[in-house]
């Protein structure tokens, strides 16, 4: 809770007045957006695109304008999260089913900054977290076997028993590969496919990463 609220905030020292800015989504990206709403009631002036709904949602409770992405054209910096995070900042996201629309935006961004607490740094990306896979719901199972042929197990994720369904009414494959060792391939051939939507690989998309550690401290990885 600490190391995340202190890489949360850290980040919004990169935002200056007059940016238009993205809003990730997650419990880290959380503390982001509520330092922005406190900033933005001392008067900064920026615009921001969110990432979700619910961020969409925290965002405009906090007072903070949004925009339209084709409004915004480009984006100035964007603060999103992430589950794991390899030595080369390649990223998997989408732990919380947001992965879509948080790629969209961090592609749209100059400079995507990652904030993370320290148990999300690996040497491996599919050390510890399974890859999710939006897919659409029409013949999710015939995607599923196509995934499988890249030598995982997936699971279609649920959330209080029925199958969960992303802000853009897709599901999601939460795929274990084991130890990734090609980003860049992977995510290249299963998108390929054309029953996936998107993958949560995010390969050198992020230019800075924070990390927030338990002891209280913070570094800031460029
Ligand atoms: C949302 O879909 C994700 O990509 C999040 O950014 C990621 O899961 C990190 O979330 P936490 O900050 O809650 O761990």
């Amino acid at each position: 809770m600490k190391a995340k609220k202190l890489t949360g905030e850290k980040a919004t020292d990169y935002i200056k007045d007059g940016m238009i800015i993205g809003l990730g989504t997650g419990s880290t990206a959380y503390y982001a957006i509520k330092k922005v709403g406190e900033m933005v009631r001392n008067g900064l002036k920026i615009k921001a695109v969110p990432t979700s709904k619910e961020t969409a949602d925290l965002a405009l409770s906090e007072g903070i304008e949004l925009i339209d992405l084709a409004e915004a054209k480009s984006l100035d910096l964007t603060i999103d999260g992430a589950d794991e995070v390899d030595p080369d900042f390649n990223l998997i996201k989408g732990g919380g089913g947001a992965l879509l629309r948080e790629k969209i935006v961090a592609s749209a961004t100059d400079k995507l900054i990652i904030v993370v607490d320290e148990s999300k740094l690996v040497d491996n990306l599919g050390s510890t977290f399974k890859l999710p896979i939006e897919v659409t719901p029409f013949s999710w199972k015939y995607t599923q076997q196509m995934i499988e042929k890249f030598s995982c197990d997936s699971e279609i994720r649920k959330e209080a028993g029925e199958i969960y369904k992303t802000d853009n009414g897709n599901y999601i494959l939460d795929c274990d590969f084991g130890k990734i060792e090609d980003p860049i391939k992977i995510t290249t051939e299963l998108n390929k496919l054309p029953g996936v939507v998107e993958n949560g690989i995010f390969a050198e998309m992020a230019e800075i990463v924070i990390v927030g550690y338990n002891d209280g401290h913070v570094e800031v990885l460029e």
